[in-house]
């Protein structure tokens, strides 16, 4: 009986022991995801900060982050747009980035940002963003909708681009839709379908490059495009650029 006893005192003490270590273990993780966190969100403050100032923002942007892009992206974006000085932008996916890339063009003097968006609600909500910012002259919403598109012998479903200029030349492009939940590989008919109309010099900024999903399509676009140069910048959601050389 005695030997009973002490072998049930040994597994709740055994039991006590693990549940402790796991808690310990827990606290640890905790704290380093914390620390993480607070880097992270510190950076991305930064990056807005940078933004207000460099683009001299009167009035306030809409939420970034989440649906939207990142500000140190949006950073990334501003930089280049402000010394590029690109003349047509075309971007997959309106809202913040809309913004900032419409407000470079102003600053700039000269350029015009063709903003494709498959949504009509959030196509709206950048058309009344880009006339709040009195931005109205230096972008584009163009209603967009996703549309069942035959390429490499696979079904997609990606931009209707009826309502674009034909022959539009296109000095930089930004890629942050459509969104990852139609398929995978979503973005990828950037590529094929846009590439072909970059000009000398044009730079291709890809969102979200971070992805398993988005670094599949990168290199996939490098071994069908191989005169693009391929780098990347450090972003919280990961930012791949391909440059047509001059
Ligand atoms: C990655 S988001 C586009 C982000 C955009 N380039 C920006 O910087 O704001 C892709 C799509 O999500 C949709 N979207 C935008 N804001 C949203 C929100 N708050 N909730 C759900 N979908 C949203 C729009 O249709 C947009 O084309």
């Amino acid at each position: 009986m005695p030997l009973i006893i002490d072998s049930l005192i040994f597994l709740v003490l055994a039991f006590t022991l693990h549940k402790l270590r796991q808690a310990h273990l827990l606290l640890f993780d905790l704290r380093d995801q914390s620390r993480q966190d607070n880097v992270t969100l510190f950076r991305q403050l930064e990056a807005l900060q940078g933004l207000y100032t460099e683009l001299d923002l009167r009035t306030s942007l809409p939420p970034t982050r989440g649906w939207a892009a990142s500000p140190d992206f949006l950073l990334e974006l501003a930089r280049h747009a402000r010394s590029a000085k690109p003349q047509t932008v075309l971007e997959c996916s309106s809202g913040t980035s809309t913004l900032v890339l419409a407000r470079c063009m102003q600053l700039n003097g000269a350029g015009k940002v063709f903003s494709l968006e498959h949504d009509h609600y959030y196509a709206e909500q950048t058309r009344q963003q880009l006339q709040r910012h009195g931005l109205q002259d230096w972008a584009q919403v163009l209603d967009a909708p996703l549309q069942s598109q035959a390429l490499a012998g696979e079904s997609w479903s990606w931009y209707e681009l009826g309502a674009l200029p034909s022959g539009l030349a296109i000095d930089l492009l930004v890629i942050d839709g459509p969104p990852q939940t139609t398929r995978a590989l979503a973005r990828y008919p950037a590529g094929p379908l846009l590439f072909p109309q970059l000009t000398a010099g044009a730079h291709v900024f890809m969102d979200d490059a971070g992805r398993s999903d988005e670094q599949a399509i990168v290199a996939r676009w490098r071994q069908e495009f191989p005169m693009l140069t391929h780098a990347t910048r450090v972003c919280e959601k990961g930012c791949a650029v391909l440059i047509k050389p001059i």
